[in-house]
C-alpha cells in the first residue's frame, strides 16, 4: 500500500504561489507574502481555556498570504484552494454573524485590528497553503496568523517585530476566531502560529499567555513524531467542542475557582474538587483537565532531563484520559494509537480538538515507515478512507 505522505513546501515557493495566484487575479504585483504555520500540540489537549498549560510545535506547513493595500475599505480575496472566483467584501459590513467560511478568518483579524484601534484599511489577498484542510492541524489559525503579519506590515503597525507585539496579534486572531468565525476555541493554535519558534516546542501558560521555549529535537534522540490525519469528519463538532467548554465553566464555578487551572494549585487536591462536583459528565471533564495539566508540566521535565522516549508514556496516558473522561475521541483515532503503539510507537494520542482529526505517534526514526504502513493497512482492512501522514519538526512562527 502506498502511503499517501502530506509534503510541505519550501518556504520560497510557497510565497512564490501565492504571489502568483495575486497576479493572475489583480493583474499587479503584491507587496510582499506572508505566511504562518499550521501546529500540532504535543501534550496539554483541552487546557487552554481552562487556564491550563499546553504544548505546541508549528508545523513546516504554511498558510502564504500574498497582500496590496487598497486605498478604500475593499477587502478582495482568492485564494488557491477556492479557484471559483473573487470575493469582495466592504469592511464596514463586517460583523458577528455577517461573513461565512474561510473569508471570515481573512476580514475577522482586520475587523479585530480596527476594533483594537488599529488604522487598518482595504487590501487585496491571495491565499495558497499546504496546511492540510480539516485536519486538525489549525489550518485556520495559520490562515489568521499569515493575514495578521501582512495586515502588521502593509498598514505599518510593527507588532511583528515583538513577542508583545505577536501575542497582540494572537489576541486578536482569537477575538476573529471567536466572534467572526464563530468557533469558540481557546488561544492554543493562534500563539502557536505566532509565539513558536524553530526547533523549540511553546510551553504555553495560558492563565497570564506566558511562553517558555522548550527545546524539541527529536532526530538527536533518534526519534520522530509521526502525524496521521484521519481524515474522518465527524458533525457536531462545534456544538461538542462548545459543550466541554460549558461543562469545564459551570464546573468551575460549583467549585468556586476562576479557572480549573486553580485545582492544580489547591493544597485540597482533585479528589475534593471531583467530590464536591454532583454532575457524573463534571466530574470526568476536570478529572480529564486536571491531571492533563499535570502531565504538562512531567512532559517538560522529561524533556529539560533529556529523558525523551519517556514522554511517549505520558502521551498514551493523555490520549486514555482524553477517550474515556474527556469523550472527545473517535473510532479512526483510537484506531491510529492502538495501531502505531502495536506496530512499536513509544507512545500515541490524539491531538487537537478531537472527533476526527489527527493523532501523533512517537516513533524511533528508523520505524516511520513501518508504522506508517501499519496504520495505513489497518484503515484500508476497516474500510476506513486512506489517512495522510507527516513529520513533524518544531518549525518557524509567522513572518
Ligand atoms: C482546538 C482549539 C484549541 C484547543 C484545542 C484542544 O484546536 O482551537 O484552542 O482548545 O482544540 O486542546
Amino acid at each position: 500500500m502506498s502511503i499517501d505522505w502530506l509534503e510541505d513546501w519550501a518556504p520560497t515557493d510557497g510565497a512564490e504561489r501565492a504571489a502568483s495566484v495575486f497576479r493572475t487575479r489583480f493583474d499587479t504585483e503584491p507587496e510582499g507574502t506572508w505566511s504562518a504555520p499550521g501546529r500540532v500540540n504535543l501534550i496539554g489537549e483541552h487546557t487552554d481555556y481552562n487556564g491550563g498549560l499546553c504544548l505546541p510545535i508549528a508545523l513546516p506547513h504554511r498558510t502564504y498570504a500574498a497582500v496590496r493595500r487598497r486605498d478604500d475599505d475593499l477587502v478582495r480575496l482568492v485564494s488557491a484552494q477556492e479557484p471559483t472566483g473573487l470575493r469582495t467584501l466592504d469592511l464596514a459590513d463586517v460583523a458577528p454573524g455577517a461573513v461565512d467560511g474561510w473569508v471570515g478568518y481573512v476580514v475577522g483579524v482586520a475587523w479585530a485590528l480596527r476594533q483594537a484601534g488599529h488604522a487598518i484599511g482595504g487590501f487585496d489577498v491571495a491565499i495558497d497553503s499546504c496546511v492540510p484542510y480539516g485536519a486538525g492541524l489549525s489550518s485556520s489559525a495559520a490562515l489568521e496568523a499569515s493575514v495578521a503579519v501582512a495586515l502588521d506590515a502593509v498598514f505599518g503597525l510593527g507588532l511583528e517585530g515583538s513577542d508583545e507585539g505577536r501575542t497582540t496579534l494572537a489576541a486578536l486572531c482569537v477575538r476573529a476566531e471567536n466572534e467572526i468565525a464563530g468557533a469558540p476555541t481557546g488561544g492554543m493554535d493562534q500563539a502557536a502560529a505566532l509565539r513558536a519558534r524553530e526547533g523549540d516546542a511553546l510551553l504555553l501558560d495560558c492563565l497570564d499567555g506566558s511562553v517558555r521555549h522548550v527545546p524539541f529535537d527529536l532526530a538527536a534522540h533518534d526519534l520522530a513524531l509521526l502525524v496521521v490525519d484521519t481524515r474522518a469528519e465527524h458533525a457536531l463538532v462545534d456544538g461538542q467542542y462548545a459543550a466541554r467548554r460549558a461543562a469545564c465553566e459551570a464546573a468551575a464555578a460549583t467549585l468556586g475557582v476562576e479557572t480549573l487551572r486553580e485545582i492544580n494549585s489547591d493544597p485540597r487536591g482533585l479528589e475534593w474538587a471531583l467530590d464536591k462536583l454532583d454532575d457524573e459528565d463534571q466530574v470526568r471533564r476536570v478529572r480529564h483537565v486536571v491531571t492533563e495539566i499535570d502531565r504538562v508540566t512531567w512532559f517538560v521535565a522529561l524533556l529539560d532531563a533529556g529523558e525523551v522516549s519517556l514522554i511517549g508514556t505520558l502521551m498514551n496516558q493523555s490520549h486514555a484520559s482524553l477517550r474515556d473522561d474527556y469523550e472527545v475521541s473517535c473510532r479512526e483515532l483510537d484506531l491510529v494509537v492502538d495501531t502505531a503503539r502495536a506496530a512499536g510507537a513509544l507512545g500515541a494520542r490524539m491531538t487537537g480538538g478531537g472527533f476526527g482529526g489527527s493523532a501523533i505517534a512517537l516513533v524511533a526514526a528508523d520505524e516511520v515507515d513501518r508504522v506508517a504502513h501499519a496504520v495505513a493497512d489497518a484503515f484500508a482492512d476497516a474500510g476506513l478512507r486512506a489517512p495522510g501522514f507527516l513529520v513533524a519538526t518544531a518549525s518557524a512562527p509567522a513572518s
